[in-house]
């Protein structure tokens, strides 16, 4: 492990071109001379004194605020996602005993390796909440530093921690004395544009906290989702510190999966948007299968979708909640914007199924296989209430 840089010598020390995965030519920088690559070969996150989490393959699943629920993740461990995160969980809310927030801990026994996000600024507060999730049956937890939603921001949590070390190490450290369970957090690059705080935080959180896996989406906290995620930063934090870090940010295929695993030395990569009703990119980055689901194939899912969905909580919130994932779904060819739009509009998850069913008929056999196959969560025979987050957008 290379010594970490001081602050000073940061700003200028980077002679690495930006890694751009969502222009075309970022396959140029590949020399040849990189190490192989094997998105299915298995890992282990887990450093001296905790209990450590084989991870069969490379490829996490995002946590996503207002999105990431349990039908999503089940459905993302189903195609393929080696590891899975929920969305970010408040430790107010947690300590509170605000029901709502409780059952972000419900886990199904399909999900794993799961890690659960937490967000909040109190140490103490944060070591209780370590322990509510392991209790909860959660192999990892993860911790969001890198949040730019203002109500998230203006408490001094998810990304202002990258402006504020100390108090990042000292929540960290708490989580990590809580329990036998890894910890791992989730950074972006620093506030501003340009900024390479996370060279100075992530070995911090390594060293001096004990976390055992970093998560780097390396945009700054002003950019949110612009410009691009430059992965030449992901590198260089690759060779700071000696835990496995995990590349997010404009990853959406095997082929820039490979290259960023390539360029940066990074242990995995993680997906969200491109994942967003679109399990088949999930698919694709964990075995390689690219082929484009016929219309059929999207609707039989999507149904299923909405079916798991009504189990988790009640109609009303399902309805507002599934609402997105439609035009998610239904893109491409065989889909018109008057039906996307005629959805939108449909004022309950049965009239949805209906009207799709209706429409494509031919996605009944391939729904009633998927209802043969795949079960559901055993705790959920009735509507269970998981909550949605209300924080949008990490
Ligand atoms: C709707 C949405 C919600 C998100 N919520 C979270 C979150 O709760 N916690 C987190 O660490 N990151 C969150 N993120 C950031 C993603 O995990 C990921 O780092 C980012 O989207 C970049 O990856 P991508 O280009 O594959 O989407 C969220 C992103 C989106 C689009």
């Amino acid at each position: 492990m290379a010594a970490t840089p001081s602050p000073s010598n940061i700003e200028s020390t980077s002679t690495r071109a930006p890694i751009d995965l969502t222009s075309t030519s970022f396959l140029e920088q590949l020399t040849g001379d990189e190490p192989d690559v094997d998105l299915g070969a298995p890992f282990t996150i887990g450093v001296a004194g905790t209990r450590a989490v084989e991870i069969d393959g490379r490829v996490a699943l995002a946590p996503m605020a207002g999105v990431s629920v349990q039908a999503f993740r089940r459905q993302g461990r189903r195609f393929g996602a080696n590891v899975v995160f929920t969305e970010m969980v408040s430790v107010s809310g947690l300590h509170y005993a605000n029901e709502r927030t409780r059952d972000y801990l419900r886990i199904a026994t399909d999900e794993h390796p799961i890690a659960v996000q937490l967000f909040g600024t109190d140490p103490k507060l944060m070591y209780d909440a370590a322990q509510q999730v392991a209790e909860s049956g959660a192999d990892m937890i993860d911790i969001n530093m890198g949040c730019p939603v203002k109500k998230v921001a203006k408490t001094g949590a998810g990304c202002a921690m990258l402006d504020d070390h100390d108090l990042a190490v000292a929540v960290a450290r708490a989580c990590v004395d809580a329990t036998d369970l890894p910890v791992t957090i989730k950074i972006r690059r620093g506030m501003k544009n340009g900024s390479r705080d996370c060279l100075t935080l992530g070995p911090r959180l390594v060293e001096e906290a004990g976390v055992s896996a970093l998560t780097i989406h390396p945009r700054s906290a002003a950019q949110m989702y612009t410009g691009f995620a430059d992965h030449a930063l992901t590198a260089e934090l690759v060779e700071l510190v000696d835990v496995p870090v995990f590349a997010s940010g404009d990853i959406t295929d095997r082929v820039r999966a490979e290259a960023t695993m390539a360029l940066t030395g990074c242990a995995a990569v993680m997906v969200g948007r491109a994942a967003q009703g679109n399990p088949w990119a999930v698919r694709d980055l964990a075995s390689g299968n690219q082929v484009e689901p016929e219309a059929e194939e999207r609707v039989a899912e999507l149904v299923r979708f909405i079916r798991e969905v009504t189990r988790e909580m009640p109609e009303q919130r399902a309805t507002g909640f599934l609402r997105k994932f439609y035009g998610w779904y239904l893109r491409g060819g065989a889909f018109g914007r008057q039906q996307r739009r005629d959805l939108m509009e449909l004022e309950t998850t049965l009239q949805v199924q209906e009207y799709l069913l209706s429409r494509w008929p031919d996605a009944e056999p391939r729904l009633a296989e998927l209802e043969r196959t795949v079960r559901y969560p055993d705790d959920t025979d009735s509507i269970i209430e998981l909550p949605v987050s209300i924080y949008g957008g990490g």
